[in-house]
């Protein structure tokens, strides 16, 4: 809860609206077999389309430049692209060619092709106008060989962020960007795991490792010497645990990753969320060991309270690896591996994942690094490169960073209205706010407003991965430098919008699936109060009416005045302030919400219907 924060007006709208009688929305009739989670409605299949071979390539196409450009030069890696159109949209260059009707090759006729032909040169130099992106990868960011023990949340002490002549500027690394977050039971291994993979990208040098080993020995925690590359306060390190979202970068040839670890511990939930409405990747890790799977995967373990959140804030990916597999309970058996996949399956499938499309499975060992980086010794898993090589529960690479490669976000809009909502802010000459790029393209000199507020402000500065950027597409995480905002203008859960900003509401209606009660208080009724947990906002609410439930075997009870656990409901939400929201529809990202209480996620939903705009 934002209780520091300071008061904003909730816009007169949100405030004068009510429903009115029966409500105007219709909601789909659940199956008999309702599922609790309401998953986001399933992408539609690419339209197939002919692959291009080197022969169909026509030099002078601006799409076939263009993408040869993103592709450093490299053909082959050009032909690939191409033939995966969907991968595609996401460079912005490459969409405003299409948009502009510029590219687009087989799908034009042949009297277009006729007319684009004489144009040629132009659209060449257009393109080129339009590519401002890099002909090399950046290097990498420098490795954080020291972590700072005392480190606070604290950024000012940073570096200043100098002005930079927007004409000097790049659009940043065209390699896509993609948010992990490592998410699961308490010590299921995700530090551990985390730190192994910077140490396995050569993020972290060998001095700093053996420092941490002596650090962990003298801690009487040997083991958690990779930990502590991500661990990096005195409480996580002295107890084992994680309480904040540590983050860190790494990369492939292929993309750009930031990872999240989350905290396991219940009691940091909200901490994990956090981390988690940012990420296009859930993690999932469970430990093989004896005992240790059954307690993470139990009612009250974190494994299944992560998994629906992570369901819930929208990644598009669950990869769930199965670690600790070097343990001697387990010794990289195929039958305790088999258990743990075939026993968590179910309830992911429950909680509303497409598990052919949207579950990966993979063992490994976190602390050893074997499946990886480099794949286990045949030696120790003689069944794995059978497994994989047959695609075996949908992972058809050998190790965890092949896999990663593979995934493809689809859904990046870099052509629709901007949204950044702020994760965090600070003061370093001015105010930086923090988040990822959600949509649109956000770029020095653009004048944005803040949402809920409705305040403007003019872009100074944005910043990818440290670096000073003339524009950022969807995906990446982004410092945004806002001309005249005071810190107080600009709070953690607030929307950096362009026109049309978002809307500012304090009631909406909703539909919800309510995953669980407190002890004390079995029964969901009018006058219910929990938090509201959307992107990165949390605000008290009050359930103010509920509208209809439909119960686990599909029967709609219209006008019911309770909900209980299993129990889908439409119902309207007051909010204690107005909060930058949307339609599930327009907006998933801004749509999807959890409802908190008492240390537990009791319901997650979609919102449905928002007050009339009041012009
Ligand atoms: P929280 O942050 O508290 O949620 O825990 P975590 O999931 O980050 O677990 P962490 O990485 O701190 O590891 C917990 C313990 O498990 C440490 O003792 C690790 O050494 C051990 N561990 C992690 N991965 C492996 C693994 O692959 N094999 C074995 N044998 N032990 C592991
Ligand atoms: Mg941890």
């Amino acid at each position: 809860m934002n209780a520091g924060a300071p008061e904003w007006k909730p816009n007169a709208g949100a405030a004068s609206w009510t429903p009115g009688g029966t409500p105007s929305f219709t909601v789909a009739t659940p199956s008999p077999a309702a599922a609790p989670a309401p998953a986001p409605e399933p992408a539609p299949a690419p339209p197939a389309h002919q692959d291009s071979t080197a022969s169909d390539i026509d030099e002078k196409d601006p799409l076939w430049q263009v993408v040869l450009k993103i592709a450093e030069g490299d053909r082959a890696r050009a032909l690939k692209m191409i033939n995966n159109p969907d991968s595609l949209t996401k460079y912005p260059e490459v969409v405003a060619i299409l948009a502009s009707g510029d590219g687009g090759g087989d799908a034009m006729e042949t009297d277009d092709w006729e007319k684009e032909k004489s144009t040629d040169g132009d659209l060449a130099k257009q393109v080129d106008e339009k590519m401002k992106i890099d002909e090399k990868p950046k290097p990498k960011p420098a490795p954080k060989e020291d972590y700072d023990d005392d480190d606070d949340d604290d950024d000012d002490d940073d570096e200043e962020r100098e002005e930079v002549d927007p004409a000097s500027l790049q659009e940043g690394d065209p390699r896509e960007h993609l948010n992990l977050v490592f998410i699961g039971h308490v010590d299921a291994g995700k530090s551990t795991l985390s730190g192994n993979i910077l140490y396995l990208t050569e993020n972290v040098d060998k001095r700093t490792i053996e420092r941490y080993e002596k650090e962990a020995k003298e801690r009487n925690r040997e083991s958690w010497f990779l930990a502590f590359i991500m661990d990096t306060n005195e409480e996580e390190r002295a107890k084992g645990k994680t309480v904040e979202v540590g983050k860190a970068h790494f990369e492939t040839s292929d993309k750009r990753y930031t990872i999240m670890d989350a905290p396991g511990h219940k009691n940091y939930v909200p901490n994990m969320i956090m981390g988690a409405s940012q990420a296009d990747v859930g993690v999932l890790v469970v430990s093989a060991r004896k005992g240790e799977f059954e307690a993470g995967f139990d009612r009250g373990g974190q494994t299944r309270e992560h998994a629906m959140l992570a369901k819930t804030l929208g990644v598009t990916y669950l990869v769930v690896v199965v670690n600790k597999m070097d343990d001697p309970t387990v010794n990289w058996s195929k039958d305790r591996y088999d258990e743990c996949v075939t026993t968590i399956r179910p309830y992911l499938k429950r909680c509303g994942f497409v598990i052919k499309r949207e579950v990966k499975f993979l063992p490994i060992s976190g602390l050893n690094g074997a499946n990886v980086k480099d794949e286990v010794s045949e030696s120790d898993c003689p069944w794995w490169k059978k497994c994989w090589n047959e695609g075996a529960n949908n992972t058809t690479a050998p190790t965890l960073l092949d896999l990663f490669d593979t995934l493809q976000i689809k859904d990046r809009d870099p052509s629709a209205p901007l949204r950044i909502p702020v994760l965090e802010r600070y003061n370093d000459r001015g105010t930086i706010a923090m988040g990822k790029v959600e949509s649109g393209i956000v770029r020095p000199g653009m004048m944005v407003t803040l949402m809920p507020t409705g305040n403007q402000y003019k872009v100074d500065g944005v910043w990818a991965n440290e670096d000073p950027v003339s524009g950022a597409r969807p995906g990446e995480n982004v410092l945004v430098k806002l001309n005249g905002a005071g810190l107080e203008d600009c709070r953690k859960g607030f929307v950096i919008c362009s026109d049309p900003p978002c809307r500012a509401v304090d009631k909406i209606i909703c539909k919800i699936a309510v995953t669980d009660m407190p002890d004390n208080n079995r029964i969901l009724t009018a006058g219910f109060q929990a938090v509201f947990h959307a992107h990165c906002c949390e605000e008290e609410c009050t359930v103010t009416k509920i509208f209809e439930t439909t119960n686990n075997k599909g029967i709609v009870v219209k006008g019911a005045r309770f909900a209980s656990e299993g129990m889908q409901c439409v119902c309207m939400l007051e909010l204690d302030r107005s909060a930058p929201v949307e339609t599930f529809e327009t907006m998933p990202f801004l749509g999807r919400f959890t409802l908190r209480t008492e240390g537990k996620t009791i319901a997650i939903g979609k919102i449905t219907k928002l007050p009339p705009k009041k012009d």
